[in-house]
């Protein structure tokens, strides 16, 4: 009753509209307002069709949060989840404080470059779209097929800006980079998230992959003397990929064996986000998916379940022994088990070590 109400009421807003139509001359002005008008009576219709979905959602999640309170009462301990979340907002934090400053002293003459800032400002989007929907799945626990959406969702500014158009009128060049760079970001970002389970894992591999990109970019621009436009590229890898480090290192000290924190999709999102951003823009996509080697060995040893050929359970962790606290293979098609089931049982922190040689 409520609804409808404020709906009719707000149709007063058509008025404005009918003064534009008839008012205004500009064709072009009055397009775009119209345009824009229209995408968003989408996202109003969206919006009404999704709270509900969304509440059914979240009246779960609390109550589950209710299980997991009494849990840690009986237990008396409970790892917290989602501590990406730190790690997120302290990364876009430190890219955004350092932009600013850079343009307010310009140290670096390539930040006064407006390609450069779109591009910029495209990744941080990007990666902050990401950083918020993985949040949303770890509070919220989102379909598996909805998790393979949501990277192609959030590359959008990214791939825009990437085209170097900045307008609209770019559906021909985005073809062929909604096809390839988009299914870059989308491996990347599922891919960490899929090879995880143990402590230490899924930011043990990020560092590793982060400390390979940030040595593959400084010897680019060390070996290219001067091609400008190759040594920008990497440079501007380098101002992503530093902070990425850095606060990927915190948290893995915290993550290691015994794990007093848990990262949550938001971390592994990002996290993926973040390394496939700082490939595309920096020019160096087929070497990423080197260093994303066991990640790609991950996925296709985890192909029959993801297809749904082979049942696939929430979980593919391997099992755990209480009396030996070593680690046992199950049949679940993931690197994890793989390395178990190959080089036999192992405590936890020789596991991940192990994966973490590999890597
Ligand atoms: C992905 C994997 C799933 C795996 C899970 C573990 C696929 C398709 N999905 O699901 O098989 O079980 O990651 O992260 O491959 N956990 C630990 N120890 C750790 C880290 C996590 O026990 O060191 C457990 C915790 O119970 C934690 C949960 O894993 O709550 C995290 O699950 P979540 O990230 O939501 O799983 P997915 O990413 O959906
Ligand atoms: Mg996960």
């Amino acid at each position: 009753m409520m609804k409808s109400k404020i709906v009719g009421i707000s149709a007063i807003l058509l008025l404005p509209y009918v003064y534009l139509l008839l008012r205004i001359d500009d064709e072009e002005l009055k397009r775009s307002i119209l345009m824009n008008g229209a995408f968003s009576f989408v996202g109003f219709l969206i919006t009404l069709r999704m709270i509900p979905v969304a509440s059914r959602y979240l009246v779960l999640a609390i109550c589950l949060g209710l299980i997991l309170i009494r849990l840690a009462l009986l237990k008396e301990t409970l790892n917290p989840e989602s501590l990406g979340i730190v790690v997120g907002t302290v990364f876009l934090a430190v890219v955004i404080l350092f932009l600013g400053v850079a343009i307010l002293f310009q140290p670096l003459n390539l930040i006064a470059d407006s390609t450069w800032l779109v591009q910029y400002n495209s990744a941080l989007t990007s990666i902050c779209f990401m950083i918020l929907l993985g949040f949303v799945d770890d509070v919220l626990d989102i379909p598996w097929r909805m998790k393979l959406v949501l990277p192609l969702v959030a590359a959008l500014p990214l791939l825009m800006a990437y085209t170097g158009h900045t307008t609209i009128v770019i559906p021909k060049p985005l073809i062929p980079h909604l096809g390839f760079e988009s299914l870059d970001l989308v491996f990347c970002t599922n891919s960490i998230n899929i090879h995880a389970g143990i402590n230490g894992l899924e930011v043990g591999q990020t560092v590793v992959i982060a400390s390979a990109i940030l040595i593959h970019n400084i010897l680019r621009i060390g070996a290219s003397t001067g091609n400008s436009e190759y040594q920008q590229a990497h440079l501007f890898s380098i101002h992503l990929i530093q902070p990425l480090f850095a606060t990927s290192l915190a948290l893995l000290s915290y993550n290691w064996y015994p794990s007093a924190v848990f990262v949550g999709d938001t971390y592994t999102y990002f996290a993926g986000m973040t390394m496939a951003v700082a490939g595309i823009l920096g020019h160096y996509s087929e070497t990423l998916l080197i260093f994303f080697a066991p990640q790609v060995i991950n996925f296709i040893l985890s192909i029959p379940q993801i297809a749904g050929i082979i049942p696939c359970p929430r979980h593919r962790l391997p099992r755990f022994d209480p009396q030996t606290g070593l680690l046992t293979g199950t049949k679940n098609g993931t690197l994890v088990n793989f390395c178990l089931r190959r080089f036999g049982r192992m405590y936890e922190q020789s596991l991940c070590i192990v994966l973490l040689s590999i890597q």
